[in-house]
């Protein structure tokens, strides 16, 4: 008896098969991508090789960003510091702290030290500091009061409706260049005249449009 299919028919299945089966397994692998985007939480505040404080270092003893995060005005990443900027102080200062034994490891051996990444987008995002900066978007607007953590925690969604909410109306988050790392600074007049005043004389138009984000 002549069978309904040939046997090359049968191949045919067991490949339709096979796609229907690997076709679930990408629907799976997508599903959890999408329900663990990079981007972390509010809150998130992971513990660090080194009990770094940025209390310590950028609110008591009152030291620039900048000093640390020297990139964040010319480029899109804000660099974290090498254990040489750490060094510029320790090599001297609290010398023989085991709280800095991990630093004057890495200092030694030239292997960096593994900080744990607190805020993060999705790798189809483009986010760009200096541009924000440039424009006079303070630090603490998207990271809060840095200098009074000690652990760096993310205080804000990091959300595209987040991102929008700013750039749909910029002003009353703009302030003078030289107060972006600022954490305390308070406008001396109404916020929002201010801030108008420095979007004109700037030309200000943050991106609303998709491929100004997504690029
Ligand atoms: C003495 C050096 C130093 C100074 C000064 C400093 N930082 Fe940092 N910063 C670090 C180091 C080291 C890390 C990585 C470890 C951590 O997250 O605590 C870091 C991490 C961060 C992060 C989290 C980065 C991530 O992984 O998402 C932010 C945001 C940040 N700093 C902002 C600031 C701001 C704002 C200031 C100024 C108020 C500042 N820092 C001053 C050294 C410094
Ligand atoms: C401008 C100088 C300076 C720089 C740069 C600096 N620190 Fe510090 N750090 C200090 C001072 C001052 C103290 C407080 C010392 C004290 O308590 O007497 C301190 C304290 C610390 C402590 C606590 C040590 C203890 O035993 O209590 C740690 C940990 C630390 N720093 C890590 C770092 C790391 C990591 C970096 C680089 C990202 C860094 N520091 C950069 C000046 C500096
Ligand atoms: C408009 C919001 C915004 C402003 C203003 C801002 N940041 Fe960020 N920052 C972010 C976002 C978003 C990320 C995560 C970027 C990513 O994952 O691509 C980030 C990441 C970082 C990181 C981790 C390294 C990196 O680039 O991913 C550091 C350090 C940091 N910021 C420091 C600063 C400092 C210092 C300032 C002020 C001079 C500042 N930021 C101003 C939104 C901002
Ligand atoms: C607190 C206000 C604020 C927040 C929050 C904010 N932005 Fe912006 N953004 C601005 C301003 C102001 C500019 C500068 C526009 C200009 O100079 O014309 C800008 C510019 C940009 C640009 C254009 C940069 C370039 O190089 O052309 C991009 C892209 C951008 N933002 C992405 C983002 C993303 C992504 C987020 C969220 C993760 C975000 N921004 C959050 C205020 C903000
Ligand atoms: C100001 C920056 C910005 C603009 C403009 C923007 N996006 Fe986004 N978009 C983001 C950020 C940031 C995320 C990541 C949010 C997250 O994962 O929580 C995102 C995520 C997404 C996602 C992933 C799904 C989701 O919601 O998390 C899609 C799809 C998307 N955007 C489409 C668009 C489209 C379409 C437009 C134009 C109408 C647009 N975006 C404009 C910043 C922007």
């Amino acid at each position: 008896m002549a069978s309904i299919f040939s046997k090359s028919s049968d191949a045919y299945i067991r490949i339709g098969l096979l796609v229907l089966v690997l076709g679930a397994g990408a629907t799976i692998a997508l599903a959890f991508y999408l329900a663990n985007p990079q981007v972390r939480e509010t809150g998130y505040a992971p513990l660090q090789p080194v009990e770094y404080s940025h209390k310590l270092h950028a609110g008591d003893l009152g030291m620039d960003c900048r000093y640390c995060h020297s990139s964040v005005e010319q480029a899109a990443y804000a660099a974290i510091p090498a254990t040489e900027v750490c060094m510029n102080c320790h090599v001297r200062v609290k010398a023989d702290s085991p709280l800095l034994q991990m630093v004057r490891e890495s200092y030694a051996t030239g292997q960096p030290i593994p900080w744990v990444k607190v805020h993060s987008l999705p790798d189809y995002v483009y986010f760009n500091h200096q541009a924000h900066v440039a424009a006079g978007v303070g630090c603490v607007s998207c990271h809060g009061r840095i200098d009074q953590m000690i652990v760096v925690k993310q205080v804000e969604p990091l959300s595209m409706a987040w991102c929008l909410d700013c750039h749909r109306n910029p002003a009353p988050r703009l302030r003078p260049a030289d107060q972006v790392t600022n954490m305390a600074w308070q406008p001396d007049r109404d916020p929002v005249e201010l801030g108008r005043q420095i979007a004109e004389a700037k030309g200000i138009a943050p991106p609303v449009n998709c491929s100004g984000c997504h690029r």
